[in-house]
């Protein structure tokens, strides 16, 4: 099967151009002006913009967390996410506390395999470091693909790892080519302020955004890169929501150590004031919670300054029953919040349209930073020859509203009901197939492939 995507605008992190693009089965193998292929398939792309296919490096399908599961499946969340122009998501492995890896491995590959629309690869989230983890470090970087360790500061008691766990990962990390990664905020503080504030009777959602003061994550990421300059690991904070722990970054940085980091959608464009209204506000409970509006602006500053390289999801949905079970007590609300298919579109409208990221910015951080951090480029996260044609062709001019009604995720609720969005991803092509059109999604569950990553260099 051949398909050529003619004249369109063809918008790379290094590129801009109208041109054709010509793939033969999965590959991206002509881009020019004027190509005279003969293709089973045309489309004409005239008066569009042409995306590499977005890649979310943080999402939670069909996990275990807080006494339920997230309500996307490997076959809902990635369907939903290549109709929001993401081809790709990368999501986290937990390992169970006295068990191994693999183990752990073996249970989340059952879960995606025969079952992803679209393409997904694994952070393995090491929850108990051991001299048995230790040794299944090189396994996972070497025959698994999987290149990247996650680690949660926080969730005492469940996910959490202490900072000599976390040295000794980051020490056998580096030497096997790998990354750590981690949620970095001070689980014993939170604890503690959780612990406050129910024996005081405050409850409500607004109580876990108190929980989590700005402090403990700009804490925890400071430790966090500073344990990696010491180590020498490349490392990466997900979910990066605030100044004070961009000031760890930019310090890092400052340093020269190889410390990434992401934000999240969630946090450039929603504010901590959705927390002053009663049990509503369970919608975005979530971990780290939404800031100040300071913060907001410090992230979009951050991302143009090269200190944030990548703007994820952490797309972790729950239907409004499961947020109930915390409506008594806000420590018991799920945490998480869905946004995997709004991630592109969002990040168009309110980033390139409202002037605060460049095109080519938008590229880096909806894809290609995460193909090079993870191990994935030139592979994926470009429109280049030889790279899978995973495409976006998306009309930066259509206007819609975003909605339960009308998204495709497992979920019967909206973080972002009534939104109105400009700009709207038409077609996606994955490995060469048409997987999204007009609104109609035209591969199967199981076309989503495991993409096995390569060795990180800690460098974009
Ligand atoms: O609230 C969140 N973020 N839920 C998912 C788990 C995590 O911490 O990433
Ligand atoms: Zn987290
Ligand atoms: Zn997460």
């Amino acid at each position: 099967m051949s398909v050529l995507i003619k004249n369109g605008r063809v918008i790379t992190a290094a590129d801009d151009s109208i041109a054709d693009i010509y793939i033969e089965g999965e590959t991206i193998v002509a881009i020019g002006k004027n190509l005279s292929y003969k293709a089973d398939k045309v489309i004409d792309a005239t008066g569009k913009m042409v995306f590499p296919g977005g890649i979310d490096p943080h999402v939670h399908l069909s996990m275990p967390f807080m006494g339920t599961f997230s309500s996307d499946t490997y076959e809902t969340g990635t369907r939903a996410a290549l109709y929001g122009g993401t081809t790709t998501v990368i999501d986290f492995v937990l390992q169970t506390q006295g068990d191994s890896l693999k183990n752990a491995l073996t249970d989340w590959q059952s879960r995606a395999t025969g079952t992803a629309v679209g393409d997904y690869s694994f952070h393995m989230a090491v929850t108990d470091y051991n001299e048995n983890v230790k040794a299944e470090i090189k396994q996972m970087v070497e025959e698994e693909g999987i290149t990247s360790f996650k680690t949660f500061m926080a969730y005492k008691g469940a996910l959490m790892v202490d900072d000599r766990q976390m040295f000794g990962l980051m020490s056998e990390v580096k030497k096997q080519g790998g990354m750590v990664t981690a949620h970095a905020t001070n689980g014993d503080m939170i604890d503690l302020l959780v612990a406050k504030h129910r024996s005081e009777g405050k409850l409500s959602p607004l109580y876990h955004y108190l929980s989590q003061p700005e402090v403990t994550e700009a804490e925890a990421s400071n430790r966090f890169a500073q344990m990696a300059g010491y180590t020498g690991c490349p490392a990466y904070i997900v979910h990066l929501t605030c100044e004070g722990a961009l000031n760890a970054v930019r310090e890092a940085g400052a340093r020269n150590y190889q410390v990434f980091a992401e934000t999240c959608i969630q946090y450039l464009i929603l504010d901590a004031s959705l927390y002053e209204q009663n049990f509503e506000g369970a919608k975005w409970v979530m971990s780290p919670p939404l800031r100040k509006k300071k913060d907001q602006a410090a992230l979009w500053a951050g991302i143009n300054q090269g200190l944030l390289q990548i703007v994820a999801t952490d797309h972790c949905p729950f239907m409004w029953e499961q947020k109930l079970m915390g409506k008594d007590d806000f420590s018991k609300i799920p945490n998480g919040h869905p946004a995997i298919e709004n991630r592109f579109e969002l990040l168009f409208s309110e980033g390139v349209n409202k002037g605060k990221i460049s095109l080519s910015k938008f590229v880096e951080v909806s894809a290609t930073n995460a193909a090079k951090a993870f191990g994935m480029y030139p592979r994926k996260g470009t429109i280049a020859v030889g790279s899978d044609a995973d495409v976006v062709i998306f009309d930066p001019n259509e206007q819609h509203t975003l909605s339960a009604a009308t998204h495709h995720m497992n979920v019967d609720y909206s973080g972002y009901e009534g939104w109105q969005v400009t700009g709207k991803v038409k077609t996606v092509l994955l490995r060469g197939k048409v997987a999204i059109d007009d609104n109609n999604c035209l591969v199967d569950k199981g076309y989503g492939q495991f993409i096995k990553r390569n060795k990180v260099t800690g460098k974009l």
